[in-house]
């Protein structure tokens, strides 16, 4: 073991753990160990109404084809509309999909849900249908979407002129674990949402569970250990910083690295670097005891960038049709492989075609019913999810 590693267990072994530190720790661990996934596949006949929904649209309206171009904000107003709606009226009438769409729109709110994984949505790459599924699935969903104009995410893809760059969307590099846009103050991001045109490169995203993390640091050293990682980073805060997608100055917000309102637990963390600048930076204690101490707050941090590639990821948004939602700060994801195209994927890229395509919507989940012309068909319960506080 490294000398460094020998002072952190030091520091960290110093800390006592109180009876109140105990309770908190069980509800904490309660929570985190409650986190589940969602998977859903469509059925054959959703594929087929969807696919000829998709066709009937094309005949109606040809010059989409030609006019469409991947868009920075809002297109196709009406068609998201129309998608909505009939997602609504013909594909989500079951037991069952009522059932999901109620988890996709508490996924922000429900304490358990870290994330929902459907495919199915097409079985060829086509822009436009996944930009319908975009739109459609942000507005059953209710979020509203970002609209930062210093960043262009909604259409992600390999910029071949940049392959090597790390943490960074448009490149083929590594991006190391994170939860997106902490460095906002007032905008907070709850919920993001990746629809996969198409990845030829099958380097999927991946997902980390702070369940999973705590729990690698307890196979490596004991329980009493984990506990004691758990409520220094729950004691400890950070400041974070914009990076190169974000124009103009520097913006900075400073958070909890962990909050818990009683029912859902936050996790603020982002192992990304901008240049030579860590973009989570400025780790120090916020106890008001005094017994979590700064350096213990730094060892928690540093124990789990350790350990955590260590864990096995979930990992979603890999093929054509593909359609990921996730709860921002309940996990953090990456991108660990380089994903570096063929010469012949690059070409496609030339010809404007792409190979690694996606979009991405990310923004607030709101609960009021600001979508109900449409949406008489759902259930009252499922229009409302679990009654939750503090969000
Ligand atoms: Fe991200």
């Amino acid at each position: 073991m490294s000398k460094q590693s020998d002072s952190r267990i030091t520091t960290l072994g110093n800390l006592k753990l109180t009876q109140s530190d105990l309770s908190v720790i069980e509800k904490l661990r309660d929570t985190i160990s409650s986190e589940r996934i969602i998977t859903y596949q469509f059925s054959e006949e959703q594929k087929g109404l969807m696919k000829q929904w998709y066709e009937d649209l094309l005949s109606k309206n040809p010059s989409i084809v030609d006019t469409y171009v991947p868009p920075n904000g809002r297109a196709l107003v009406s068609e998201i509309d129309a998608f909505g709606k009939f997602l609504l009226e013909k594909i989500f009438v079951g037991e069952k999909d009522l059932e999901l769409l109620q988890n996709l729109r508490s996924i922000s709110r429900d304490p358990s849900l870290t994330a929902i994984s459907i495919s199915g949505f097409n079985d060829r790459s086509d822009r436009i249908f996944s930009y319908l599924v975009d739109g459609a699935m942000s507005d059953l969903m209710r979020i509203h979407d970002s609209q930062d104009e210093t960043e262009n995410h909604k259409h992600i893809f390999i910029d071949p002129r940049q392959l090597d760059i790390r943490n960074f969307g448009q490149v083929g590099g590594v991006i190391e674990p994170h939860a997106d846009d902490l460095y906002k103050e007032d905008e907070k991001v709850n919920v993001l949402l990746l629809t996969t045109v198409c990845n030829e490169t099958g380097v999927p995203t991946e997902l980390y569970s702070l369940n999973n993390v705590i729990q690698k640091v307890e196979e490596k050293h004991n329980k009493e250990y984990a506990d004691k990682c758990l409520l220094a980073l729950y004691h400890g805060r950070a400041t974070f910083r914009s990076g190169v997608n974000v124009g103009g100055s520097e913006v900075t917000a400073t958070h909890n690295i962990i909050s818990f309102n009683g029912n859902v637990v936050d996790w603020c963390f982002d192992m990304r670097f901008f240049g030579k600048q860590a973009r989570m930076y400025d780790v120090q204690s916020c106890d008001e005891k005094g017994l979590v101490s700064h350096e213990m707050v730094k060892d928690a941090v540093s124990l789990i960038k350790e350990v955590i590639y260590e864990c096995e990821p979930v990992r979603g948004s890999k093929a054509t049709g593909d359609f990921l939602a996730v709860a921002n700060m309940k996990s953090v994801h990456a991108r660990i492989q380089k994903a570096i195209p063929t010469q012949q994927q690059l070409e496609k890229q030339e010809r404007g075609e792409g190979f690694r395509d996606l979009y991405r919507a990310k923004g607030r989940q709101h609960r009021e019913n600001s979508f109900t012309k449409w949406e008489d068909r759902v259930k009252p319960e499922a229009m409302t999810g679990p009654q939750i506080t503090g969000q």
